[in-house]
C-alpha cells in the first residue's frame, strides 16, 4: 500500500523539536547469547518514558544470532519488534505462533503475563531488526496478553513532500494510520528513508517523548540552524515541540521516528518484569516460579 500526498493535511504548527543528547549504542548479549546493540536501557540512557529499551540486532554472521532468544517470561510492558531483514520465528505458552517478516513487526503486550521465545529461522544471511520495549501503565500491567502480528503489507507506506519515504508502524502520518492497536501510550513509529537531498517535517504530538535512531546513512536532526547531523548507531533525544525537521545529505539515510506518552509512574524493573513497585515485582517472581503466567 502506497500513496504520494502534495502536502501535509495538517501543517505542523508550534515547536520545532531539538536535539536534547545524541546516544550511541553500546554492544550487548541478551537472550541465549545474541550480540546486540543496547540503546535505550543502557547506562548512558536508562529509559526514556515511557521507553524502557532499545536493541538492534544486526549481523550477517550466523554466529551472532543462532542462538536466538529461547522461552523466556514478561510481565507489565510490551515487546515491539520490526525486522528489516531476515526471518524470526515466536511462539509462545498461550498457543500463539507466527513468522516475523522482513518489513514486519510484532505488537506483543505482556500483560499480566506471556512465557515465548523468538528465534531465528534462518541459519545464515543478514538478521537485522529492533526490539523496543514500551512500558504499560499500572492499571494495564496485569491484563491479559496480546499479540498484534503485523504483516509487511498491513503497514501503509507514504510518499511525503521532500522525497522522503515513510512506513508507518504505529501512530498516524499523512492520512495512513499505522495497524498497531489500542497501545495504552499512543505511540507512533515510523521507518523513514531519505534518499539523497531529501527533507520531511514530520509532525510528532506534543505531548510525547521521542527519539530518532539513525539505522543507515547519516540524517540531520533538527531545525535549520540548530540540526545536528546523526551517523548510523546514534540515537537523538527530542525536546519538546509539535514537529521534527529530519534530512539527509548526499548517500541519504534511514531512521526510526518514535514517540509514545510518557507515563510519569514510578519503574521498578527487574529483568523482563516491569512494574511500579518492588513488592509487585516479588509477586511476579512468585508468579513465574509457581507456573501462572
Ligand atoms: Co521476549
Amino acid at each position: 500500500m502506497s500513496r504520494t500526498i502534495d502536502r501535509m493535511p495538517e501543517a505542523p504548527n508550534g515547536a520545532s523539536r531539538r536535539v536534547a543528547r545524541v546516544v550511541r549504542g553500546r554492544p550487548a548479549s541478551d537472550g541465549a547469547g545474541v550480540r546486540l546493540t543496547r540503546v535505550i536501557g543502557s547506562p548512558e540512557l536508562p529509559d526514556l518514558d515511557p521507553f524502557l529499551m532499545l536493541d538492534e540486532f544486526r549481523s550477517d554472521d550466523a554466529q551472532d544470532y543462532l542462538a536466538g532468544f529461547p522461552d523466556h517470561p514478561h510481565r507489565g510492558f510490551e515487546t515491539v519488534t520490526y525486522m528489516l531483514a531476515g526471518r524470526m520465528r515466536h511462539g509462545d505458552n498461550k498457543g500463539n505462533s507466527g513468522l516475523l517478516l522482513p518489513g514486519g513487526a510484532q505488537w506483543m503486550t505482556a500483560g499480566r503475563g506471556i512465557v515465548h521465545s523468538e528465534m531465528p529461522e534462518q541459519e545464515d544471511g543478514l538478521m537485522w531488526g529492533f526490539q523496543l520495549w514500551v512500558n504499560l501503565p499500572g492499571r494495564d500491567k496485569m491484563a491479559a496478553p496480546r499479540y498484534q502480528d503485523i504483516e509487511p503489507a498491513a503497514i501503509p507506506e507514504v510518499d511525503l513532500p521532500g522525497g522522503a519515504h515513510a512506513r508507518v508502524v504505529a501512530g498516524s502520518l499523512a492520512n495512513a494510520s499505522g495497524p498497531a492497536k489500542a497501545v495504552a501510550t499512543e505511540p507512533l513509529y515510523l521507518d523513514i528513508t531519505l534518499p539523497d537531498g531529501a527533507a520531511a517535517d514530520i509532525p510528532v504530538p506534543a505531548s510525547h517523548a521521542a527519539f530518532a535512531y539513525v539505522y543507515d546513512g547519516a540524517a540531520r536532526i533538527g531545525p535549520k540552524g540548530a540540526a545536528h547531523r546523526l551517523g548510523r548507531g546514534e540515537l537523538a533525544v527530542l525536546g519538546v515541540g509539535a514537529h521534527v525537521e529530519i534530512s539527509a545529505d548526499k548517500g541519504g539515510g534511514r531512521l526510526i521516528l518514535v514517540a509514545g506518552k510518557p507515563l510519569g509512574e514510578p519503574v521498578a524493573k527487574y529483568g523482563p518484569f516491569v512494574m511500579n513497585t518492588y513488592d509487585e515485582i516479588r509477586q511476579a517472581v512468585v508468579d513465574f516460579q509457581a507456573g501462572r503466567f
